[in-house]
């Protein structure tokens, strides 16, 4: 099967020219591939998608294609380009399905390149980091009101922190490789932070906080911007989509773009948060957003920033004292090294929580 045939599948018009892979991607495999309609160029993104990560790609599919298309029609009703703003999912010819399954049971999709559009890994200029915001924040806006629980869970549990904590205890408990008793002082650390980081799903169980569409993978490769203008245009990759906190969202996009050093940089004293970069990313994604959050959001999205930090530092140590079979390690010890530098990062965090609030409270009564 090639990727000439899966694109005959869908109901995209014109004359195929030719495809190449996008290398960016780490989950799925992601094509680039070229019509001619009427003599314009037309572009298209085809995606295998990975169903050892996501078992269920029609309950996926389903998400997205409602996700997209009442993103889509408010958009519309504000009179901007629908083109640019949102994905577009296209449908199969027979059986008008958003996926085609090959021969061997490969799951694709097809989605409208985002016209003339780029992403970028990394993301260090205050300006586009703003703009990162701003399209996550837009996203957000517009799925406010969306039936958040009617969604399918594609990864249960994915930002459940007590559930994550029991894990470790689990983990800690079985010691299967012997490791525990080193780690003492690093565990008694994030078990210190365990009760504020377990406050926001108390606050989703009890319902204090309303139950969102979350993204769940607030990267800023996961934007596209225009070529020309730099503008930031749709939120991609929406495989995580499932309903959540919005402090997710938030805080696992400031976990990501604001710390000081990289996620795996294992000179653990200069780990911080850059406050130039929370405020920058705060900016875009609060002044998105702040008329469809409640108080209490406005009092808690911070605590998505330590939640999201802890909850993956405990991830990292989990997966260091099973043996590192979750996440692909690139030397021995690279886990308990991400572990350390989410927990440094976590506790920075925690320091810095009234300057941060002063900063929200800023982009909020703006
Ligand atoms: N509709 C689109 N328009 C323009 N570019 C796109 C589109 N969809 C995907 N891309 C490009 O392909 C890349 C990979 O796509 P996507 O993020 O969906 O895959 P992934 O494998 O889940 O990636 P990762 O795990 O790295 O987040 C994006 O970062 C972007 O550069
Ligand atoms: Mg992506």
């Amino acid at each position: 099967m090639t990727i000439f045939d899966v694109c005959a599948s869908f109901d995209v018009g014109g004359k195929y020219v030719g495809c190449r892979e996008l290398s960016t991607g780490n989950i799925n495999s992601t094509y680039q591939v070229e019509y001619l309609r009427d003599g314009e160029k037309k572009f298209y993104i085809v995606q295998r998608i990975n169903t050892h990560v996501f078992h269920k790609p029609i309950e996926l599919m389903d998400n997205i294609v409602r996700v997209t298309k009442y993103v889509h029609d408010k958009i519309k009703d504000d009179g901007f380009s629908t083109k640019k703003f949102v994905l577009h999912v296209f449908k199969t010819k027979e059986g008008d399905k958003p996926y085609f399954v090959d021969d061997e049971g490969g799951y694709w999709r097809c989605y409208r390149y985002i016209p003339n559009s780029e992403t970028f890994d990394s993301c260090d200029d205050l300006e586009k980091i703003k703009r990162v915001g701003q399209a996550f924040g837009r996203f957000e806006k517009y799925l406010d009101g969306f039936d958040a629980a009617s969604l399918h869970i594609p990864l249960p549990d994915f930002h459940n922190t007590p559930k994550r904590f029991d894990a470790l205890q689990v983990a800690i408990n079985a010691d299967v490789c012997g490791r525990a008793s080193k780690l003492k002082p690093e565990l008694d650390r994030l078990f210190a932070l365990k009760e504020e980081a377990c406050l926001l799903q108390k606050h989703l169980d009890n319902g204090d906080i309303p139950l969102r569409v979350t993204h769940n993978d607030t990267k800023c490769n996961n934007v596209a911007f225009d070529k020309n203008t730099g503008e930031a245009l749709a939120v991609l990759d929406l495989d995580t989509v499932m309903p959540g906190a919005v402090a997710y969202d938030f805080g696992d996009a400031i976990r990501f773009i604001a710390n000081t050093r990289e996620e795996d940089d294992p000179d653990v004293d200069n780990v911080g948060l850059d406050l130039n970069k929370y405020e920058a990313f705060t900016a875009g994604f609060i002044g998105e957003m702040k008329n469809s959050l409640t108080d209490l959001e406005k009092e808690t999205i911070n605590l998505g920033v330590l939640t999201m930090t802890v909850e993956l530092a405990v991830r990292f140590m989990t997966d260091y004292l099973n043996g590192d079979i979750y996440f692909k390690t690139r030397y021995p010890g690279h886990n308990f090294v991400r572990a350390r530098n989410q927990l440094a990062l976590a506790e920075d965090v925690y320091k810095k929580r009234n300057e941060m609030q002063n900063i929200l409270d800023k982009y909020v009564k703006e």
